[in-house]
């Protein structure tokens, strides 16, 4: 297949450019090269989607698919009017930020009221932080189901995204706190949902939806866990054997520990029940689709493996060692009373 990545420089685009590649297609990837490098055998267009016309040159290159990982609505809207009456299939890397209510767990895509479209005024560029992230995906899943119409689109709602080059601070948090021992603070109780997707695995399913034409809306994770089953999936990707305390959340949140990411934030912790939903969404239709998940130690594998190898990339977020310690001290100090 000769598929077009409008992106492919870093983390999922360029997972799916490499296997792309490694599967023996086509691939090309337009960026402007600043976040980072294609993967080898993936051909470098260098374009900067700020400019309106800057695919028109790509639209007589015989794409069958195009994948976009855009936040930024103009960025969709130029990409869609210079190729879509010239390509086949459109995925959209969409998100679960896109949901209006997060409470609920279980949920599928037909039963989750989505947010309002971004107002007309704002685009972008917005990070997963911005507070009009959600609505910016809203209105480019509207552009491309509309521009390419439903039978030709794939709009794929991601769930958190873990893995190798990961830029975030979430996921690679677990890896670092098991791999370096000692007494561990968990978080809430070992039975609350933790729910993510591998990036490899990602990618797969979205060159799969790619290859076979798969049309539709779609949550795209991985089926959610209990948190201990993913310390223990954690714990033997690494072959360690962690020593954990399990920390009420009222407790955490007292001591203005954050929730999800950043600084002083346990990663991938939300507070229950408001935000039971986020990491307990209903992956069956996914799974069904043709959603293949690999066993949770491979994923933390390729993420120690990865961080070993670029420690400079790693982003050093989450609970600080002797935050972490002093909160145990004190937990201890109430609950072993
Ligand atoms: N990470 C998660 O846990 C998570 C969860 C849910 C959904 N998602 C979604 O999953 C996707 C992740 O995509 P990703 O990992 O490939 O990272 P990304 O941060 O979305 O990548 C953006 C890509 O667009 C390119 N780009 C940005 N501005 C550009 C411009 N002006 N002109 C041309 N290209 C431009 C960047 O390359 P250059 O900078 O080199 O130009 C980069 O390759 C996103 O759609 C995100 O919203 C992520």
């Amino acid at each position: 297949m000769r598929i077009l990545i409008l992106g492919g420089t870093q983390f999922l685009g360029r997972a799916l450019a490499r296997l792309a590649v490694a599967q023996g297609h086509d691939v090309t990837c337009a960026a402007r090269g600043v976040s980072g490098v294609v993967p080898a055998g993936a051909r470098f267009v260098r374009v900067d989607r700020d400019d309106p016309a800057a695919l028109g040159s790509l639209a007589g290159a015989g794409f069958e698919a195009v994948v976009d990982v855009t936040r930024q609505i103009s960025h969709a809207r130029y990409a869609l009017a210079a190729l879509a009456d010239h390509v086949g299939h459109w995925s959209f890397v969409s998100t679960i930020s896109v949901y209006a209510e997060h409470a609920t767990p279980g949920r599928s895509t037909a039963n989750t009221p989505l947010l309002a479209p971004a107002p007309s005024d704002v685009d972008g560029p917005v990070g997963p932080e911005h507070r009009w992230y959600g609505g910016c995906k809203v209105s480019i899943e509207r552009l491309v189901r509309e521009r390419m119409g439903v039978d030709r689109s794939f709009l794929c709602r991601a769930g958190l995204i873990v893995g190798a080059e990961d830029p975030s601070d979430r996921f690679p948090y677990w890896v670092r706190r098991l791999s370096a021992g000692g007494e561990v603070l968990a978080p809430g109780k070992p039975t609350d949902r933790v729910q993510f997707v591998d990036v490899e695995d990602l990618a797969g399913w979205l060159l799969h939806a790619a290859d076979t034409r798969l049309s539709g809306t779609y949550d795209g994770t991985g089926p959610a866990m209990s948190r201990a089953e993913m310390m223990a999936g954690v714990a033997a990707g690494l072959g360690v054997d962690p020593r954990l305390t399990w920390v009420d959340q009222d407790f955490l949140l007292s001591h203005e520990v954050r929730e999800w990411s950043g600084e002083r934030a346990l990663p991938l912790w939300v507070s229950l029940p408001e935000s039971a939903g986020l990491m307990d969404r209903d992956a069956s239709e996914a799974l069904a689709a043709g959603l293949v998940i690999r066993p949770l130690p491979d994923t933390v594998r390729a993420t120690a493996s990865w961080m070993a190898a670029h420690p400079a990339a790693v982003r050093q977020g989450g609970l600080d060692p002797a935050d972490e310690a002093e909160i145990l001290r004190k937990w201890h100090a109430v609950r072993d009373r």
